[in-house]
């Protein structure tokens, strides 16, 4: 199918703006300059819901400028806006069905391939970034070989809150409230699984993503890394290792192969799975 034929999201979706986002982009920059210093805090501590005329019009024109200008901090701080509120607080609600109807169904292969490396590696450790309602993070300790801890670390306070309050989960797992990249780098600790499902790294800037594989490559291997990420359909990666706003979030696609690669690991499995409007890929990579 053609890229303009498939839902699949994609990165020229972003590109093609329709008269409507066009027109929406001009109001927006106008008004920008009309208000110069409402546009400043905007960019600085930007919304994902903005409220009333001006700050719908100025949040366009910035998210716009963002993509020409590449200011991939901006959407970091995008997303992590969204992510710390409502976004968070409400995703288990409407996205818990794909553990079963993704994970546990399509990709019963990538999970077949992390038991094997699982069993070759023998880490005692799982941390899950993005972790939200746990259920992976609970089906990975019960079903993985003599898990000794797992860590649940996770963004949005609310959810945080209710893992730790709820008595559904394995008694080794444990969540804390943070961001994934600040712990990582202060708390990571060698022998450990890394996973990330769902979509999770496709809200971390590249140059982000870089600091923390190369501290785990320099400082805490061995280690792996189990991550389900969706990526735009149209980013080929033989072409481009650019990280790459696309679909309705502006989320980054990443070349998932180079950002291992690139950083010292040594991937051992890779695949694609199509699921409802997402290219979704596992990897996992190792650093010995
Ligand atoms: C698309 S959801 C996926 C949730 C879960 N892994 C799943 O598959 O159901 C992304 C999750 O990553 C979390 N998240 C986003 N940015 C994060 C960050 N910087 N640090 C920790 N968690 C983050 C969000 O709060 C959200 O729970």
């Amino acid at each position: 199918m053609s890229p303009s034929m498939s839902n699949t999201l994609s990165i020229q979706q972003v590109n093609q703006a329709s008269l409507k986002d066009s027109c929406k982009t001009l109001v927006g920059r106008a008004i920008s300059i009309a208000s110069p210093s409402r546009t400043r805090e905007l960019f600085a501590f930007p919304v994902s819901h903005p409220e009333g005329f001006r700050d719908k019009a100025i949040m366009a024109f910035l998210k716009r400028r963002a993509i020409h200008l590449h200011q991939d901090s901006f959407f970091e701080r995008l997303h992590q806006e969204f992510w710390s509120g409502q976004g968070g607080a409400v995703f288990a609600d409407n996205c818990d069905h794909r553990f079963n109807d993704l994970f546990l169904t399509k990709q019963a292969e990538d999970f077949q391939r992390l038991q094997e490396v699982w069993l070759q590696q023998s880490h005692p450790n799982i941390v899950e970034f993005g972790c939200n309602s746990g259920l992976l993070l609970n089906h990975l300790t019960k079903n993985l070989a003599d898990v000794k801890a797992a860590t649940g670390i996770e963004l949005n306070a609310d959810q945080v809150r209710r893992n730790q309050q709820s008595d559904d989960f394995d008694s080794r797992i444990n969540f804390l409230q943070a961001d994934a990249g600040q712990w990582l780098l202060k708390y990571g600790q060698k022998n450990t699984l890394f996973v990330t499902n769902g979509g999770v790294l496709e809200y971390f800037p590249r140059e982000k993503l870089d600091a923390m594989l190369a501290h785990v490559a320099a400082n805490i291997k061995p280690a792996t890394f189990f991550c389900v990420e969706p990526v735009a359909e149209d980013h080929d990666w033989q072409v481009s290792n650019e990280s790459i706003p696309f679909g309705n979030e502006l989320s980054f696609s990443h070349n998932y192969t180079d950002l291992f690669q690139s950083n010292g690991f040594q991937i051992v499995h890779q695949r694609a799975v199509p699921f409802e409007d997402w290219k979704m890929v596992a990897t996992i990579a190792m650093v010995r």
